[in-house]
């Protein structure tokens, strides 16, 4: 079985909930305030870690009890931080959010010490990286370090999987090859849409509650949700690719990493935060009767 590197994001989430979405210039007023550990590179790398995946993180905080507060986090569960540079120069990256009753969210990322993720960290990742590895990455550090990372995962000859949130500034430049690319439909839209599918190994548009739609050896396939009720959206996604990635790491086949994907991101999708919502095994199995020990080539 290989490992999983995550070379990305990590965020402390302050989170509150509200009875809906404020407009520009609206003041409403929520819940308590909730601090949890998020970033979406630091939630893939815990989600495969939960299931089972060994897991290196790459990446950077600040000099603050946030920067603390995040390492200490990503190791109770099992992830390597030794690549986790601390940067005494910026604070850690925190992102404020905010949930409406039903599930919907706004996110906002103040980057932090993830802007200054680049040439070290891609150095750190490419040092002690193995054929049967995977590689995840997604765009909330800067783009070159993103492509960097990726030249060197695959010169390294380890499988690659981008997940293109936020999209952003990628949608000025052409997606380099990936094995796998996941993408909400918004994200796969601002890509390039349909283009997408001839640039990639494989991608992955996900749906929400609708599930997600596999492309890949010139065909579709439809991957049918797990319905569930959601608190709230948060990290859906970062447990969808966090658990695709522990699939791939254990030698599944695409199609059965992306069930699983599916089923991970609706079990996040149940509870309030970030981390908090991140499946264990037994979350899988008590929501939707799902065995780890079926997952596998
Ligand atoms: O995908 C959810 C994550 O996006 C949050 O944890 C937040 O930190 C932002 O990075």
């Amino acid at each position: 079985m290989g490992s999983v590197a995550v070379l990305g994001s990590i965020n402390m989430d302050l989170v509150v909930r509200v009875p809906a979405l404020p407009l520009p210039g609206d003041t409403v007023l929520g819940d308590r305030l909730l601090t949890v550990p998020g970033g979406k590179g630091a939630n893939q790398a815990v989600a495969a870690a939960r299931l089972g995946a060994r897991v290196r993180m790459i990446g950077r905080v600040g000099g603050d009890e946030f920067g603390r507060q995040l390492v200490a986090g990503l190791r109770e569960d099992g992830v390597r931080t030794a690549d986790v540079i601390v940067d005494a120069s910026e604070p850690s990256g925190t992102a404020l959010i905010v949930v409406e009753h039903g599930g919907q969210n706004t996110v906002t990322v103040a980057p932090g010490a993830n802007r200054r993720v680049g040439e070290e960290e891609v150095a750190r990742l490419r040092r002690g990286l193995g054929r049967d590895d995977v590689v995840v990455l997604q765009l909330e550090i800067p783009l070159d370090t993103v492509m960097a990372a990726i030249a060197a995962a695959k010169d390294a000859g380890a499988r690659v999987i981008l997940n293109a949130a936020p999209s952003g500034g990628i949608a000025r430049r052409p997606v380099p090859f990936v094995d796998l690319l996941v993408a909400n439909w918004r994200e796969a839209e601002e890509l390039g849409g349909k283009e997408l599918e001839r640039s990639v190994g494989a991608l992955v548009v996900t749906l929400g509650a609708d599930g997600s739609k596999l492309y890949a050896d010139g065909r579709m396939t439809r991957i049918e949700p797990q319905p569930v009720e959601a608190i709230d959206a948060t990290a859906a996604g970062d447990a969808f690719v966090g658990a695709v990635a522990f699939a791939i790491a254990r030698g599944a086949h695409i199609p059965d990493a992306v069930r699983l994907g599916g089923a991970a991101g609706a079990a996040a999708a149940t509870k309030l935060g970030a981390r908090p919502s991140l499946p264990f095994p037994e979350d899988l199995k008590r929501l939707f009767g799902i065995e780890l020990d079926d997952v596998h080539d």
